[in-house]
């Protein structure tokens, strides 16, 4: 957070206190938090050669293990033949989400993953010390973006059973009502897996001035498997300045090609396409997305297996008599009751990817559900680093 290059660390610590109005411990993102995530990060990190890689049991970043449909293959093999084109037919990526969503293509932004478009939001909503609030933890990134903009996060942390806090969220925006730019929810959360409940999603958009955009990221929606969740497409539809972001990398297994997108009323869309490339999707994915969104099939056998590894797996580790969060998505967290950085380490010496540490949750460790066989490896490793009942 750039406040920090200019202000005394008392002054910025005092300053967030009264934003948060609250004598409860401030959460800001820092460069001290920067520094110990690309630390943590190290036990996910890539592998050095290809065939390192190619061995390793890779749990560390929630992508789908099972690999893209032959549908979704084909189309993309199909459109190599745009390879060396700018102006190639793209298959109607954009008309083709829109139709899937009953929007107007003028309702979606692409990415080059959903990453770009939550980075667009952080420069069009958040100029010049707006603020963003969201939970902690959550996928971070977009507090990262929001740091390269000047911008500051106020992070409300999670209940103690790991929910999303909401009437928190609401009364630090009301307080800061005037500096806040952008309202950052992750549904299902990053990395705890649990879902905001729809009440507590209609809570918020009636708690807070409307003026205020709210962006929900549903990366992990097709994973869902929950009466209490709901889509949040619906407060678009209304004209809420809502933005729904959802990416091809998980269930469509495309995470390597690059393709997201989000869907927000027209002028939404308009200020964020005013600050993205422009031409950072390739033809390929295009076509593969195209494939993707008609495959509903592949969506439901993925979703169905992930379920099964995943339910088997935590039932494992519960019988060990470890604590997990309940999930519904394509990951979980453990509580190893050690910290998750050294086991995680542990893990990869092992040969197996596992995430980084979530501060300030230290002692979880966040699991993405590999295949069947990749599960039983990692229950093996685990029996090892972390052996019998944790405490
Ligand atoms: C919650 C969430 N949002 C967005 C992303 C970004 O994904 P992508 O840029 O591949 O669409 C991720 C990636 O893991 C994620 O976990």
């Amino acid at each position: 957070m750039v406040l920090m290059g200019n202000t005394t660390r008392r002054d910025f610590v005092s300053g967030l206190a009264a934003a948060l109005g609250c004598g409860s411990l401030p959460l800001a993102w820092s460069a001290a938090q920067e520094r110990q995530q690309s630390r943590a990060t190290a036990a996910g990190a890539p592998a050095r050669t290809e065939a390192e890689y190619d061995r390793m049991v890779k749990l560390a970043l929630n992508e789908n293990p099972y690999g893209p449909s032959e549908a979704v293959m084909k189309a993309m093999t199909d459109a190599w033949k745009y390879a060396n084109r700018y102006g190639y037919p793209d298959g109607g990526i954009v008309e083709a989400i829109a139709g899937h969503h009953g929007v107007k293509p003028g309702n979606v932004l692409l990415g080059a993953g959903s990453a770009e478009v939550l980075k667009a939001a952080d420069d069009a909503f958040l100029p010049d010390h707006r603020k963003v609030v969201g939970v902690q933890p959550t996928f971070e990134t977009v507090y990262r973006y929001a740091t390269n903009s000047n911008a500051r996060a106020l992070m409300v942390p999670l209940r103690k059973d790991y929910t999303v806090d909401m009437q928190e969220i609401i009364r630090v925006t009301k307080l800061n009502a005037r500096d806040v730019g952008l309202i950052y929810i992750c549904n299902p959360n990053n990395p705890t897996g649990r879902v905001v409940p729809k009440d507590e999603i209609r809570l918020l958009l009636d708690g807070i001035p409307e003026e205020i955009p709210v962006l929900i990221d549903e990366a992990y929606h097709h994973f869902v498997d929950n009466p209490n969740y709901e889509p949040s497409l619906k407060y678009v539809l209304e004209g809420r300045k809502v933005i729904v972001t959802r990416t091809f990398s998980k269930i469509a297994a495309l995470a390597g090609m690059r393709l997201g997108y989000g869907i927000a009323p027209r002028e939404m869309i308009e200020q964020m396409r005013t600050v993205t490339y422009g031409s950072s999707i390739n033809a390929i994915v295009k076509h593969g997305g195209v494939a993707a969104l008609k495959d509903a099939d592949h969506d439901a056998k993925i979703k169905q297996l992930n379920k099964e590894v995943r339910e088997q797996t935590m039932a494992e580790l519960r019988a060990m008599g470890f604590e997990l969060i309940p999930s519904d998505a394509n990951f979980f967290m453990v509580n190893v009751r050690r910290d998750a950085t050294t086991v995680g380490e542990e893990f990869r010496k092992r040969g197996i990817l596992v995430g980084r540490k979530f501060p300030p949750m230290d002692e979880w460790l966040r699991v993405s559900v590999g295949t069947a066989d990749d599960m039983r490896r990692f229950v093996a490793a685990f029996k090892e680093i972390v052996p019998g009942r944790a405490g």
